[in-house]
């Protein structure tokens, strides 16, 4: 197998653009090729709306959606999972992402959301390495021990879904000391998906240290026909130009720089088409901002549930500005609408502080 294909510049001084064509999943086009991650707990519609807003991104996608819950939930009280919340309505493409290790319930769930829900993009979770899902469920990235199994529930949630795409994000492995994105690739594309994300960390890395591109760079050479989306790390314009740039990826997905900075896509766009870099937004656009998602949440979950539920959301808010810890501790703990107004009205920063690291240099290290 070959190492990595691009290597890194010699000299670090600026280049041209790379050349970035929208990237196809099936029938799908996604135009920018620039991907918002599934994120459980926070890619809910209410967050996936404001990333619409502001642009810039070619496929947004769900929570993950364990497919055993949205079959009890179906048989106990004939209603569908919260995580599908303004799945059916919202505008396309948009892509569910769906977690379990029984490739009947897997392909069950999948056949409804493609021709029922009519997503665009079944994806299926091969990369959790949170220790329910993996330990106690034998899902996620636990499925990665099993090259075969993981070939097996693509072919038939892709028998399921189709013609809807079915697509796989992974990680490079479960431990740093056997790396199978390779071997998995194969099989993925083998059994029939539409596209191959790699986060380029093992379940063992959790989110430590960096994301290994390079790994992520070599399964581009095992792939004869599906696009390759790498992952990890990419928190500024500059790195997303320069993932481009520097590796053989096809795409690229964005986490969680997008939850302090959902705006982070129009940017990456921009600059991916030359353009002038859009500012960040300001405080008091931050702040309107914020107010504008606890709206969206609220009239969903109500006032009690929908506070509590948007503690996690507002300390996102306001990342690396002065007074923004003061900010966290004390939204963290309201749970009426009048105590998250009055912390918001008191305590969301004022002072502007120097804009966020979108002006890394053009040659950085995506990697760094
Ligand atoms: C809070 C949180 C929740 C996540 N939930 C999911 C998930 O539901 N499905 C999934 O495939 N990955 C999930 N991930 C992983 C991300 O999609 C992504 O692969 C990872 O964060 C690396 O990208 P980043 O460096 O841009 O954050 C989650 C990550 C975070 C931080």
């Amino acid at each position: 197998m070959k190492t990595a294909i691009c290597q890194p510049p010699a000299d670090m001084s600026p280049s041209p653009l790379p050349r970035v064509p929208p990237l196809k999943i099936g029938n799908v086009v996604v135009d920018p090729p620039i991907l918002q991650a599934p994120m459980a707990g926070f890619t809910n519609y209410a967050y996936r709306q404001i990333v619409r807003e502001f642009g810039g991104v070619g496929l947004q996608a769900t929570e993950m959606v364990s497919a055993r819950g949205f079959l009890a939930i179906e048989e106990r009280d004939q209603s569908f999972p919260d995580r599908l919340w303004g799945v059916r309505d919202e505008p396309r493409p948009l892509a569910v992402q769906i977690w379990d290790n029984d490739p009947e319930k897997l392909a069950a769930v999948g056949a409804r959301l493609a021709h029922e829900f009519q997503v665009s993009v079944v994806d299926i979770n091969f990369g959790c390495p949170v220790k329910q899902i993996t330990q106690e469920a034998h899902s996620g990235s636990y499925l990665l021990r099993y090259p075969e199994r993981v070939g097996e529930i693509v072919r038939r949630v892709a028998e399921a879904c189709h013609p809807v795409p079915v697509t796989a994000k992974i990680r490079l492995g479960c431990t740093r000391n056997r790396i199978v994105a390779c071997e998995v690739a194969q099989n993925v594309e083998e059994a029939g998906a539409a596209a191959l994300t790699v986060h380029g960390r093992t379940a063992q890395d959790y989110f430590q240290g960096t994301a290994n591109w390079e790994r992520i760079a070599e399964v581009k050479s095992v792939l004869r026909r599906i696009p390759l989306i790498g992952n990890g790390d990419l928190d500024s314009p500059a790195k997303v130009v320069e993932a481009f740039r520097r590796w053989p990826v096809d795409g690229v997905m964005i986490a969680r720089a997008a939850l302090a900075r959902p705006w982070i896509f129009r940017q990456a766009a921009a600059a991916l088409r030359g353009e002038p870099i859009p500012p960040d937004l300001t405080l008091p656009e931050e702040r309107e901002l914020l107010m504008h998602h606890y709206d969206l949440v609220v009239r969903r979950f109500g006032p009690e549930k929908g506070t509590l539920l948007m503690r996690k959301f507002a300390c996102c808010y306001a990342q690396g500005r002065p007074g923004a810890r003061e900010f966290r501790t004390r939204v963290s703990r309201v749970s009426t609408p009048a105590e998250f107004y009055e912390v918001v009205h008191s305590s969301f920063p004022r002072v502007e502080s120097a804009p966020y690291d979108r002006a890394a240099p053009p040659g950085a290290n995506p990697t760094a």
